[in-house]
């Protein structure tokens, strides 16, 4: 799919306002305000925050191959495709350290949404080390195919190869007062 028919089908599957243009360099860039809704589902520390997922799988309409990295508490009913969690009560398909996750996962994905922790001190909800994100990218690159993309949703742009990856849309995120600004970055396996 084009980019304009990505935009395309997230303005026709969520009626949402307007908020992604391609810019003149050929990537979508655009910020979402996530609205009223400041309930997570789940109730989930660092759970996705309302709407997001419906606004990452109206952009996505094609993929079929699905992998939900550091998944949380991912309604994979709702939204579906495999999780992968280092938190083996979650139940998730796989469990694992992302900084294995080839060795783990041994086929590949045409679509990664990845939430990672952001900071240490998010790290002592879940009990972990923060992440290496210059190694988890390495990782995801090895299970995914040309023409892939990995959704990644952060507070820092993570440091990729630029050889295997190219950033083809930013997306900022504004969820509600006092909440932290984030940025979705979408790279395409090259
Ligand atoms: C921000 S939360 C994800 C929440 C999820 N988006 C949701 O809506 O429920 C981050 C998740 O990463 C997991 N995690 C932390 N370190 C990890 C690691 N090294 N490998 C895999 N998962 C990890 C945590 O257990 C936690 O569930």
């Amino acid at each position: 799919m084009t980019l304009e028919q990505r935009i395309k089908s997230y303005k026709e599957k969520t009626g949402f306002p307007e908020s992604l243009f391609i810019s003149e360099d050929r990537r979508i860039i655009g910020i979402w305000i996530m609205g009223n809704n400041y309930k997570v589902a789940s109730k989930y520390y660092g759970g996705y925050p309302h709407g997001y997922l419906k606004r990452i799988y109206s952009l996505f309409p094609d993929k079929k191959n699905i992998l939900h990295l550091f998944s949380g508490k991912v309604n994979n009913e709702i939204f579906p495709g495999d999780t992968f969690d280092i938190n083996e009560n979650l139940n998730p398909t796989y469990v694992g350290d992302a900084h294995e996750l080839s060795k783990i996962v041994k086929k590949k994905y045409d679509l990664i949404l990845a939430d990672p922790p952001y900071s240490v001190e998010d790290c002592e909800h879940y009990g972990t080390c923060m992440i290496n994100r210059n190694k988890v990218l390495k990782e995801c690159e090895k299970i995914m195919e040309i023409g892939s993309h990995l959704v990644w949703l952060d507070q820092v742009l993570p440091m990729y190869k630029k050889s295997a990856l190219k950033t083809i849309g930013y997306i900022g995120m504004v969820k509600s007062t006092n909440h932290r600004f984030r940025i979705i970055t979408i790279f395409e396996k090259i």
